[in-house]
């Protein structure tokens, strides 16, 4: 990607609907033998990716203009191979439905961002409290559960994100009463859980540390549209102060940014909110400060937020430190900033980050989804014309961010493939 930096983004745009609500709603259409219809699913690979998936075990599904019409004709086979499995995170997203609908589930090691250890603990310690037997063979996870699920109490050692979701899923079908304590808050949560009330679960205190459900025998298909994609969101936005710009982003929900909004604020930017809007300002003239943060789980700074909004702080007045406390190894945008005259002080998963530096264009790659956008961000704030490869990761995860920072006023552009191939 090539990219003209120190244009002032202005003007509006529309977010897309979450990647990260997509994948488990994509999942929880399993669950059901009636088809269901996603609406607002963001159009990237990694969603292609559960399609294909989808459709591996055994359902048809058309994607069109945001819509995903899922069609359970087939059994839901939950068997996944090594290389279907590895090809994202949420691959594993499966297990949950498949083990209670058929009672038995396998899939290979889940891929993904390459951003720490990545573990499965949280969810095979959940099935195997609803009664599954679980097997590990060369990082493949076998579960059996041929007298079904059982409604039990799960305390999560963490509260996961996916690890939730799965149990969540597992859970919605299992006879009686089951608890998830601590676990996880996000946003993502609480829309497949309105997703599985619509077709009929019992699930109340998603979005809360406690949430209940009661089992249900059978799940209808589902209607149901996905929440604004609020990582899109916070890189619209951190790109728009890294350029003093002027946006108003469409379609939002400001509450899932408080964390983000109140970051930006103390940095010294503008920030308005309207029931669907979200508008941040910088004056040409302000002076930006700096300022510390914590990634961690929702409620807290997002740790998808992390990379794009160290590139920021690199072109604020001070010191900051940002400390990433969700994955262990979630650091490695810090390299490439340097190449833009980053200053950054190595601390582990708590750089220092000393600014303002000057940015100047460079030849840099993304080594993940939100390292690859931090990039972006950096480019943004810098003198002159740099390239960014590795955007194959961008994919994964922005359905068009080029595209929405071009429509912002960015001189943005993608390269040719054989370009991209080359580096
Ligand atoms: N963890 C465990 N045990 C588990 C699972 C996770 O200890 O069984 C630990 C991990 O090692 C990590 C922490 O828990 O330290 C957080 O991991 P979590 O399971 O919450 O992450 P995830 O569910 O694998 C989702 C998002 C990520 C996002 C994280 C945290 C999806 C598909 N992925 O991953 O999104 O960073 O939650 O919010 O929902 C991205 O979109 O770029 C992305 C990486």
């Amino acid at each position: 990607m090539r990219l003209t930096g120190l244009r002032r983004l202005s003007g509006e745009v529309t977010v897309n609907g979450a990647k990260n609500a997509a994948l488990p709603c994509l999942a929880a259409a399993l669950l059901s033998d009636e088809p269901s219809r996603i609406t607002r699913v963001p159009n990237i690979e990694d969603v292609r990716r559960l399609i294909d998936i989808l459709a591996f075990v055994g359902v048809e599904v058309e994607f069109a203009s945001g819509d995903v019409v899922i069609n359970p004709v087939g059994a839901c086979d939950g068997a996944l191979p090594d290389s279907l499995a590895s090809a994202l995170r949420a691959s594993f997203l499966i297990m949950g439905p498949a083990l209670a609908r058929t009672g038995t589930a396998s899939c290979g090691a889940p891929g993904g961002d390459v951003i720490g250890a990545r573990p499965l603990d949280v969810h095979l310690a959940g099935f195997r409290a609803l009664g599954a037997k679980i097997e590990t063979v060369g990082g493949r996870t076998i579960a059996e559960a041929p007298h079904g699920l059982r409604g039990a109490t799960m305390v999560l050692d963490y509260p996961s994100v996916l690890g939730t979701e799965n149990l969540l899923l597992a859970a919605v079908l299992a006879k009686g009463r089951s608890r998830i304590v601590n676990a996880a808050m996000e946003p993502e949560i609480s829309c497949l859980a309105d997703m599985l009330n619509g077709m009929g679960a019992r699930i109340s205190g998603a979005g809360q540390h406690t949430i209940t459900i009661d089992g249900v025998e059978r799940l209808s298909g589902a209607d149901h549209e996905l929440i604004p994609d609020r990582i899109e969101t916070g890189t619209l936005l951190i790109s728009a102060v890294a350029t003093r710009g002027d946006i108003r982003l469409l379609g939002v929900q400001p509450e899932h940014n408080e964390a983000l909004l109140g970051k930006l604020a103390e940095i010294g930017a503008d920030v308005g909110r309207g029931q669907d809007q979200i508008e941040v300002r910088v004056d040409a003239d302000a002076a930006l400060q700096a300022t510390n943060l914590q990634a961690l789980p929702f409620p807290g700074f997002a740790t998808d937020l992390q990379a794009p909004i160290t590139a920021l702080l690199t072109q604020v007045q001070g010191t900051s430190i940002v400390h990433e406390r969700v994955f262990e190894n979630r650091m490695q945008h810090l390299d490439e900033l340097r190449k833009f005259g980053a200053n950054i002080i190595a601390g582990g998963v708590a750089p220092v980050i000393i600014g303002p530096t000057p940015f100047t264009a460079a030849l840099v790659r993304g080594s993940d989804i939100r390292a690859t956008a931090a990039l972006i961000v950096a480019a943004l704030a810098a003198k002159g014309e740099s390239r960014i490869y590795g955007v194959e990761h961008l994919a994964r995860g922005y359905a068009d961010l080029p595209g929405q920072l071009r429509a912002l006023g960015a001189d943005i552009e993608q390269l040719p493939m054989l370009d991209t191939l080359n580096h």
